[in-house]
This record gives C-alpha cells, structure tokens and sequence, in this order.
C-alpha cells in the first residue's frame, strides 16, 4: 500500500519508522530529514504548508492513505485537499482541526456541550472588557493567543507574567498584533498541578486512547528557563504516569470521548490523532488544550511501543472501525538534543556527529528532527534536533539508557539530563501529593 507522510520532524520519523516495514512509504518534508529519507522509497523536499503541491504529488503518485503530521497543514485545510484527489487521511479536516486552531472554538465546545473538565474562561474583543474582567478576577489567569503559535504564545501569571496587571499589558499585545492570525485573546483561570499528555486514534466515531506521557517544556534541568516545543518526554509501564490513578486515566478518556461526539455534531467526524493537555488536578483532570496531531516528543514515547501494526490503525481510522490498539507494556524515556543558545540564541548551520552504530549499541533509538542531511553532514537548523529515546522496564532503566546514548552526540548541543530521572519523577510524585493534601 502506498502511503504519504507530510511532516519534516522527529514526530514524522516516529511515524514513519511505525510504518515503514508494512508500506510502500512516501514523504513529504521542507527538510531533508536522513531518518525520514532512509526509510521512505522516494521523497519530495516542498513546503509541507503548500496543500495544493502536497495534493498534486500525492495524485501523482496514487498515493492510497496519507498520514499528516504537523498542525499548520491541517489549519490550511491539506485534508480537505487531498480527499479531494481521493486521498483518504488520518488527521482532520480544517473544520475538526480547529479543536487546535481556534481555542474559542475549543473552549465554547465545552460549554455548549456540557462537557467535563473545563475551566473559567472568557475570549476578548477590546482591552476595556480585559481591563474590567481581571480587576475583578481574583485568581491567576493564563494568556492565550486564540490561533496557533507554534506554542511559544501561551503565557501564564507566575511564571512569565508577575501578575494580572501584567496579565491585561499581554492578553492587548497579543490581541493589537493578531498574533496566531486573531484579533481575539483568550484568558484563562491558571489551574495548579501536574500536566499530562494522552494521545487519542479517532475514527470519527472510536476513540483508541494510548499510554499516558509528560512532557517538559522549560529548557533547562529543574523546570527553569524558557517555554519550548518540548525537551524531553517519559511514559510507563502501565500506561499511567507515577502520580496518576487509573480513575484519572479514564476521567480524561471519557472527556475525549465527549469532545468527539461533539466535534462531529458541530464540524465533520474527527479522523486522525486528538492530543489532550491535561492538568491533574485536586478535581481531577482539566483540559488545557487540544491538538490536532500527536505531540512531539510525546510521539517517540508511544509510536515505538506499538504491538498493533500502525498501517492496521490507520487504516481502521479511515475507515471508521477503530477498535482497540495494543502497546507493549514498557516504560519510555525521550531526551531531545537541542543547539547551544536553544531556545533564545540557537546555533544553526553548524554539524553535529551523530553515531547511529553507537546509539543502537545502547538500546536506545534515534529520531532527527531540526536537522538537515547536507553535503558536509547533518547540520542543526536551530530547533530541536534529534529526540533520543529508549525503553526499559522502568522509568528509570529507560532514562539510564537515554543518557548514556545522548553521549553518542558530538557537537555544540544540550540536553536535560533530568527528564526521566527518579530525582524528577518523585518531586513530580510529591507535588501531586501536596496539591492533594492542600
Ligand atoms: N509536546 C507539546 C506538543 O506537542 O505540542
């Protein structure tokens, strides 16, 4: 079976090393990605973002499913595009996608169908309303763009903001220069706890849920320094997280669940991945947002560990008969490499060595991601670079094993060397607790 992948970064690479032994496999990608160009059969270097080219080549070369991974395409409509060249795609249409781009839409889902696990939140027009609304709000808040931007807009009162006052200066910056292509802003109540990804296969109707996963944002060890895409990601053996129950699990599968009936009722029936960000909470989990594909790193912790072939839910996924999707029973820990200087400053154009026979030797695995195989070799483009994963029976076994192959990286990059570590894990643990006991 011929199948397109449209992406260029680490999460592609999860996706197509999930697929490749099973297809004919095809790319698509604004880089040239070597993990992605040594599994595929044949690629093309285009922007992901050009719907009609992506739909072109795609007829061109009767591609017979694609599988779409970033979330700018998908706002552009690229499923629409190619269902009608009768390709059929997992990953939304620009209607369903706009559970991720449009958090308006999101939010008032929500509310107009009564489902669980959202928080108080009002959209704004104008700064008076903003002004009037946050002298009289007494909690923190959060400042959310209403549009997509690449996750780096999201701002919240403690952390990058001193206050509400703070707060109101933001949410008019973020409104009088539309960023994420609104003239809205969104404010939200800042919920305490822990956060945690679950990552969703949705035929429309079905919702497969996968092993929970958390990632970590802040660049640098101990949480500190600035919001990033994310550096680095763990999920265990029994597909919770060390600080959650099974109840937790399943009150936000059932949120899920909710949202798809809904999107189907408002827009068109969700295929794809639905990706929740959820906050743990003294009440339980509550949705901080939704994305339209898998997360990334969150991708390499669960796409590795799959026992159901991937093509096998794909092809499920469009055609509306999802059923349950089994994953091995192992613990998964994810470090991404990133360039000195990431996020602020980062080194780009340089290269880096990176020993895939070293890497392998270890037991972990490679996923490249802002790179580019060039002439000289691969060389950083300034994001994250490669996500270095491995399993194990614990959390800690896999962390170990993920250090120790992020050795097999040679030039002017970094990586957290805490994400995974049992030191970690348990603060999480006893921040839970305490939140709890609060
Ligand atoms: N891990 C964050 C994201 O995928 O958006």
């Amino acid at each position: 079976m011929k199948v397109l992948v449209v992406g260029t970064g680490a999460r592609e690479h999860a996706i197509c090393d999930a697929l490749a032994k099973d297809v004919e496999l095809y790319a698509y990608m604004s880089k040239n990605n070597p993990g992605i160009a040594k599994l595929a059969v044949e690629y093309k270097k285009g922007d992901e973002g050009d719907i009609e080219a992506v739909a072109e080549y795609a007829k061109e070369k009767e591609i017979e499913l694609a599988v779409i991974g970033p979330e700018s395409p998908l706002g552009k409509g690229i499923v629409n595009a190619l269902e009608e060249v009768g390709v059929p795609c997992v990953g939304p249409t620009k209607e369903s996608a706009r559970i991720e781009t449009d958090k308006s839409f999101m939010r008032n889902l929500f509310a107009d169908y009564n489902i669980d696990g959202s928080l108080t939140y009002k959209v704004f027009d104008n700064y008076e309303d903003i002004s009037e609304f946050l002298d009289n709000y007494e909690k923190d808040v959060v400042v959310k763009p209403v549009g997509l931007t690449g996750g780096k807009g999201v701002k919240i009162v403690g952390e990058h903001l001193k206050d509400n006052q703070d707060a109101k200066e933001y949410a008019k910056e973020v409104m009088d220069n539309a960023m994420g292509g609104f003239t809205q802003v969104i404010i939200e109540e800042k919920v305490v706890g822990e956060e945690f990804t679950i990552q969703a296969f949705c035929d429309g109707e079905h919702l497969a849920p996968m092993p929970t996963a958390q990632d970590h944002p802040h660049a640098f060890e101990g949480d500190q320094g600035l919001i990033t895409g994310g550096m680095g990601s763990y999920s265990n053996t029994d597909g919770l997280l060390p600080f959650m129950t099974q109840e937790d699990y399943n009150a936000a599968v059932a949120i899920m669940k909710e949202t798809l009936k809904a999107i189907a009722k408002e827009t068109t029936p969700y295929k794809g991945i639905l990706y929740g960000q959820f906050m743990l909470s003294k009440e339980g989990p509550k949705l901080i947002e939704y994305n339209a594909r898998f997360g990334d790193p969150e991708a390499m912790n669960v796409l590795p560990l799959l026992k159901t072939p991937m093509i096998d839910v794909c092809k499920a996924i469009v055609n509306g008969t999802l059923d349950k999707v089994e994953f091995e029973d192992k613990a998964s820990v994810c470090k991404y490499i990133v360039p000195d200087g990431y996020p602020d400053t980062p080194h780009a154009g340089e290269i880096i060595e990176v020993d895939e026979e070293c890497i392998e030797d270890i037991g972990a695995k490679v996923f490249y991601a802002a790179v580019s195989a060039e002439e000289e070799g691969i060389t950083l483009s300034g994001s994250r670079a490669l996500g270095i994963v491995a399993q194990g029976k614990t959390i800690s076994e896999a962390e170990k094993i993920a250090e120790e192959a992020c050795g097999c990286i040679k030039g002017n990059v970094y990586h957290r060397r805490d994400v995974g570590t049992e030191e970690l894990v348990q603060k999480r643990i006893k921040h839970m607790e305490d939140i709890l006991n609060s």
